[in-house]
């Protein structure tokens, strides 16, 4: 019996597990980087290719995450360390709990950005959002306090307390996303941003813009770093793992697609470009607010609630760390946070410096002229992630294998024995095939692609 394990609590219900996962999945993730990449990656073309990625590649990959953490009740490490001690499969866990806190520090950084934006609307400060973020003397505090917080958090034990109110928060932040869609569309030449978001046109795909729209789909979903495999361990044995999955995927995905509808007519209408990066959605929420009766309240609220969605995220990005060092390396609880959390600030400043503050950070020449945070963000938000998820799906495809994963991904569901309709072919059996055979070779061969393009 490892350490720690006495202390692992489980959801009470399956709705808590749903609503912890949905914590994680949606964030940033959703509102931040989706528009942002679907603007880079030529629009609606894309957003197919996506919703593609989450349906044929996410989903079935998630029951596997959820699988290998309930039948372990461990951290990805640990998981892998149970069913193949001190094989090299172990570092693919260890990829994952270094991702999660590589992810953490430049997150943090437009955590903190979002945060300070309550405050920036509120006040009616004029600050234009470069001059904001180039301020070191802003942007590392912010990271630092969004931190402080997120370590608070954990450390407290409060996530169960955080995870219930946002059950009541995060409808809220869906009724002013749906409050904003309304006015985005009805500015005129809004047109022009539906048709670039809903009519695709496939000429614009290529090798990169394939993996960007399989990258977003892991990181929106919270996959290919084993944080998943931490959360099916707090799940019990009694609940149905397929249908909290197919809930958590429909949550976050219907959530990114909102968010594009509440950006790109209003980008349009305002005549900015959909390519700006990570700026854009900063760039055009508070032009949406500038035309709405109330709208520093309504402005200064959403980035409150999104504060809080992404307060969520970081949560599971720290408990991944923080489980393998309490698990594995039998570290007590609170000083894993704090070292986690001290660790996590210093990688993040370079992160923070790098939106104008630190010129050298700012444009890197081996990068097409992008920032530290964008580099830090396709290595970790994107590669890395990928290639987790590659590795994991033929750990558990081939090493673990599909028999004991399926009898996991059954236990409390049965979903698996069905066969599909009108043929002979189970769902177990065609999530075999995904997992050991269509997930790994599709992952390697756009990972392959890119890196030939470089
Ligand atoms: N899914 C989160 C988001 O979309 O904002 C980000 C994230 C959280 C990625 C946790 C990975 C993770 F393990």
């Amino acid at each position: 019996m490892h350490a720690g394990h006495e202390h692992r609590g489980q959801f009470s219900s399956k709705l808590g597990f749903i609503f912890a996962a949905a914590g994680s999945a949606i964030g940033l993730g959703n509102i931040w980087r989706f528009p942002y990449i679907t603007g880079q990656n030529g629009g609606a073309a894309f957003v197919v290719i996506y919703l593609l990625a989450v349906a044929l590649i996410c989903l079935p990959y998630l029951f596997g995450e959820l699988a290998l953490g309930r039948r372990t009740q461990r951290n990805p490490v640990g998981a892998i360390q149970a069913i193949r001690p001190n094989s090299p499969w172990v570092g693919v866990g260890a990829l994952g709990v270094i991702t999660g806190f590589f992810i953490l520090s430049y997150y943090g950084v437009i955590a903190g950005w979002t945060f300070g934006y309550i405050f920036k609307t509120l006040f009616h400060n004029t600050v234009p959002f470069e001059s904001f973020i180039a301020n070191p003397w802003l942007a590392v505090p912010l990271l630092g306090l969004f931190l402080l917080f997120t370590v608070l958090v954990v450390y407290g034990g409060i996530q169960n307390g955080i995870e219930r109110w946002s059950k009541i928060l995060m409808p809220l932040l869906l009724f002013l996303i749906l409050l904003l869609i309304v006015r985005s569309v009805t500015l005129p030449g809004a047109s022009k941003g539906l048709v670039f978001y809903l009519q695709p046109d496939f000429s614009k795909i290529n090798g990169q813009v394939i993996l960007a729209a399989l990258g977003q789909a892991f990181f929106s979903l919270s996959l290919g770093m084993g944080a998943m495999v931490t959360y099916g361990s707090y799940l019990s044995k009694k609940d149905n793992m397929v249908t909290s999955g197919v809930s958590v995927a429909i949550f976050d995905t219907s959530i990114a697609l909102l968010a594009g509808l509440m950006i790109f007519p209003a980008l349009f209408a305002l005549g900015e470009a959909p390519d700006a990066g990570p700026k854009l959605v900063f760039i055009t929420l508070p032009k949406i607010f500038a035309q709405l009766p109330f709208g520093t309240i309504i402005g200064a609220a959403f980035f409150l609630l999104l504060s809080i969605a992404a307060l969520t995220s970081t949560i599971s990005l720290l408990e991944v760390a923080v489980s393998y060092l309490v698990d594995e390396k039998r570290k007590p609880r609170k000083i894993a946070v704090w070292m986690v959390g001290g660790a996590t600030f210093l990688l993040g400043v370079p992160s923070a410096l790098s939106q104008g503050a630190v010129a050298s950070l700012s444009e890197l020449s081996f990068f097409k002229g992008k920032s530290f945070l964008d580099l830090m963000d396709f290595i970790w938000g994107n590669v890395s992630l990928a290639l987790g998820a590659l590795m994991l799906s033929l750990f558990i495809g081939w090493v673990w294998g599909i028999d004991r994963a399926l009898e996991e991904i059954n236990e409390g569901s049965g979903f698996m024995n069905r066969s599909l309709p009108g043929l002979s072919i189970t769902y177990g059996k065609l999530w075999g095939i995904f997992i050991k055979y269509i997930t790994p070779i599709i992952i390697a061969v756009v990972l392959l692609n890119v890196f030939q393009s470089f």
